[in-house]
């Protein structure tokens, strides 16, 4: 299937089985922000949960907090956000459409790039077993010239985002001879910068109102809130803080779904270091992160690190991990080695110190942070797109049908086992009523009696949930019940006394957990 069949093939599906839903639908909807339905919110907080456990619960030295939304406007100008939190923009004069200038160009080189690809593909075709990838990069003539191609527009881009150099980055545009996607015209404004933070007035619109933000980062929280933790929780170096929370960002080009949302929730973690240990900590936690992602069983060679051709000014490193997502490779966390940056600047902004006391060497220093960033709609985004299947199966009658199958880590299954009478009557609904009484206490439960057992399993399998358990005649004689694997589709009679065990095995949160620790 076409990738862009496929991303709207699942975006269907989030809205047809209750996943999300485009926010204010009813008035249209509004673009880039959407809601997330009934059992959206329950994997949500399922990934949370898998975040937080993996964060402070499995971490001495890592404690949470839940900042407010709303900060001092001074924050925003102490972390350089109200001056350099900026796109470059580009509008087109012929089709209205705006874009951001430096993904037009980044766009354009991955044109290049598949160029590429297609002449490996050909390559390989063509030389069948003998064929040296390696050597035929490095010599093919067609490859060589659009690698140097590659190199250089990625060279110019980069320096003229270094330099904020606005009619560089048009010049670029205009050299590669760029046209707008929607218009397919060159007729293009001259490149502006937009800042991206949302703002709104404190108190009363009339005298005295202040502007405030919504905040674009939750890292800031963290920040100001350094040395309330340190000294309430009496932390020592290292130690981190993790939040999770809404985000907003207005956001030039919304698109991609909940890629690229106007309003998002981050997972941050921000771990405070003696300075010189900091690289030690961004590789221990780049490594950590990456195994965070792969435990979770979605392909490991769908995710890949990229390291950040151009560093914040106040950076020493930077990797994203990177996801394969429908629309190709893309950022899903960030890792950052942010030096005394941010505490630094607030200890000026504020005129209070934020410095750590070391018992050890006597000494007071700013500490160094080391931050990871995930998108956790980006992280619901994944599994959307890894574990949404279309699976042939072969009927009784030797035909074959499609099932729908969600395969999301039994961990975070919205729904861990429907327990379904196979008929309406003869007490077996009073005796499903009866298992799911005993086991909503551990487990999410659905009851479903509507239409045939069937059609109650596939409804399930488009849902993702791990087990069904099926109430028949038989139970009532000998408290058995058939156990279903949305998985393997196999059936197992079971005693109802085994089920707390069987499903606990298959979706705890620990054993997914383990993998890592
Ligand atoms: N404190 C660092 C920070 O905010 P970032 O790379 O701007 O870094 C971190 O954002 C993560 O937040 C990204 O890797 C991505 O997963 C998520 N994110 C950023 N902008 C987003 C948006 N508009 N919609 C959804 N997720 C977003």
């Amino acid at each position: 299937m076409a990738q862009d069949d496929q991303f709207k093939k699942l975006i269907a599906h989030a809205k047809e089985y209750g996943y999300i839903f485009q926010s204010s639908e009813i008035y249209d909807g509004l673009s880039a922000v959407y809601d997330y339905g009934q059992y959206g919110v329950e994997l949500k907080n399922n990934i949370k949960k898998y975040w937080w456990d993996a964060m402070v619960k499995m971490h001495e030295n890592i404690v949470g907090i839940d900042a407010a939304i709303f900060m001092h406007p001074e924050t925003w100008n102490a972390s350089g956000h109200t001056s350099a939190f900026n796109d470059p923009l580009i509008d087109n004069k012929d089709s209205k459409k705006r874009y951001r200038a430096d993904d037009l160009i980044e766009e354009h080189i991955q044109k290049y790039q598949a160029k590429i690809n297609k002449d490996v593909d050909k390559g390989r075709k063509k030389f069948g077993d003998s064929f040296d990838e390696k050597q035929f990069l490095e010599t093919n003539p067609n490859i060589l010239r659009n690698k140097s191609k590659i190199d250089e527009i990625q060279g110019r881009l980069v320096k003229a985002l270094e330099a904020d150099d606005l009619n560089e980055i048009k010049q670029i545009i205009v050299d590669c001879e760029i046209a707008c996607p929607v218009s397919g015209s060159k007729n293009w404004t001259d490149v502006r910068q937009f800042n991206l933070m949302f703002e709104t007035q404190l108190g009363s619109v009339a005298e005295g109102a202040s502007k405030i933000y919504l905040r674009p980062e939750t890292a800031q929280g963290i920040f100001v809130n350094y040395l309330n933790v340190q000294k309430t929780g009496r932390m020592k170096l290292p130690f981190g803080i993790a939040q999770i929370g809404k985000a907003f960002r207005n956001e030039i080009v919304a698109r991609q779904f909940i890629f690229r949302m106007r309003e998002f929730e981050q997972m941050e973690m921000q771990f405070f270091v003696k300075p010189g240990t900091e690289k030690e900590w961004f590789n221990h936690w780049k490594e950590l992160r990456m195994k965070w992602h792969k435990a979770l069983g979605l392909t490991d060679e769908k995710y890949r690190f990229h390291e950040h051709d151009k560093l914040a000014h106040y950076a020493n490193a930077a990797f994203d991990i990177e996801f394969e997502f429908p629309f190709g490779f893309k950022e899903l966390e960030g890792i950052h080695s942010r030096t005394d940056f941010d505490l630094s600047q607030h200890q000026k902004f504020s005129g209070k110190k934020l410095q750590y006391f070391d018992p050890e060497s006597g000494e007071s220093f700013v500490p160094y942070v080391v931050e990871t960033s995930i998108g956790l709609d980006r992280t619901f985004l994944t599994i959307l797109s890894a574990c949404l299947q279309d699976e042939e199966v072969k009927k009784e009658n030797g035909d074959s049908d499609i099932r729908v199958v969600f395969r999301i880590p039994p961990a975070l299954a919205p729904i861990k086992l429907a327990v379904l009478p196979l008929v309406k009557k003869d007490g077996l609904p009073e005796k499903a009523r009866e298992i799911i009484d005993e086991l909503k206490f551990d487990f999410t439960c659905q009851y479903d009696e509507k239409d045939s057992i069937g059609r109650r399993y596939r409804r399930q399998d488009a849902i993702g949930t791990p087990y069904c358990v099926t109430i028949d005649h038989k139970t009532l004689e000998d408290n058995t019940v058939t156990i279903r694997d949305r998985d393997s589709m196999e059936q197992e009679r079971v005693q109802i006394s085994e089920l707390t065990k069987i499903v606990d095995d298959k979706v705890s949160m620990k054993k997914l957990l383990k993998k890592i620790f």
